[in-house]
């Protein structure tokens, strides 16, 4: 079954508290925190200071997605409260560094990559990890069309993965909705990621039912 990872960035910061309940109760697997530094990205999002609270918030996973230009200097700081850390290639220099200090802090390594970064970037990288990222959006906001040609990224991921015989999980994250859910399902997905599909419509528990039934939908 795809997982569904519940993205905060649209959430009503206000009552962060009981957004991140709502999407636990409809039934998300995980808890998705985004972290901008307005370098890596034009943006500026949650803090390592608020980051901390998101997992007192949840009994679920908390995935924390680093979208800042040193990932190493943020790792050690925020890994007791993150239970995965997704981190950009990009802009990584050491990458066998950077998951074994995600590892020896206790979290699962997640490498995330850019829509117009070549899956060979990764291939030496790939049977260290717990999961890849694949950006389907530009990273830094929500509410982004998704990227089309990312199916075919997602299908030879899930390719070579299976190819290697890894157990590395794919990650989708940027644009996802009722419309997009199945074909990145059938692509070979294992977790959907979503913000503006499911807190910025009125009813979180519905919106998490509606896709996870599109995740389902074969097409
Ligand atoms: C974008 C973030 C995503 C974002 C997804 O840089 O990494 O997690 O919140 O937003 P939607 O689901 O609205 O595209
Ligand atoms: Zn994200």
């Amino acid at each position: 079954m795809v997982m569904i990872g519940a993205s905060i960035l649209s959430a009503n910061f206000g009552y962060l508290a009981e957004e991140v309940k709502k999407a636990e109760e409809a039934g998300v697997n995980f808890i998705h925190a985004d972290i901008m530094d307005g370098h890596f990205v034009p943006n500026l999002s949650l803090g390592i200071g608020l980051t901390k609270y998101v997992k007192k918030m949840t009994d679920l996973p908390v995935d924390v997605h680093l979208m800042v230009e040193n990932p190493d200097l943020f790792i050690p700081k925020l890994a007791e409260d993150a239970d995965m850390i997704s981190f950009h290639i990009e802009s990584c220099k050491y990458p066998f560094r950077t998951i074994n200090l995600i590892k020896e802090h206790g979290a699962k390594p997640i490498v995330a990559l850019n829509p117009s970064t070549p899956i060979t970037n990764i291939e030496y990288i790939l049977g260290e990890l717990y999961g890849v990222l694949i950006m389907t959006v530009e990273p830094g906001f929500s509410g982004q069309k998704f990227i089309n040609p990312m199916l075919k990224k997602i299908d030879d991921l899930k390719n070579r993965i299976l190819r290697e015989g890894y157990d590395t999980k794919i990650f989708v994250d940027g644009g996802i909705n009722t419309e997009t859910a199945p074909a990145v399902a059938e692509s070979g997905a294992d977790a959907l990621i979503a913000a503006s599909a499911i807190y910025g419509k009125e009813n979180v528990k519905e919106a998490v039912d509606e896709l996870r039934r599109a995740a389902t939908f074969k097409i």
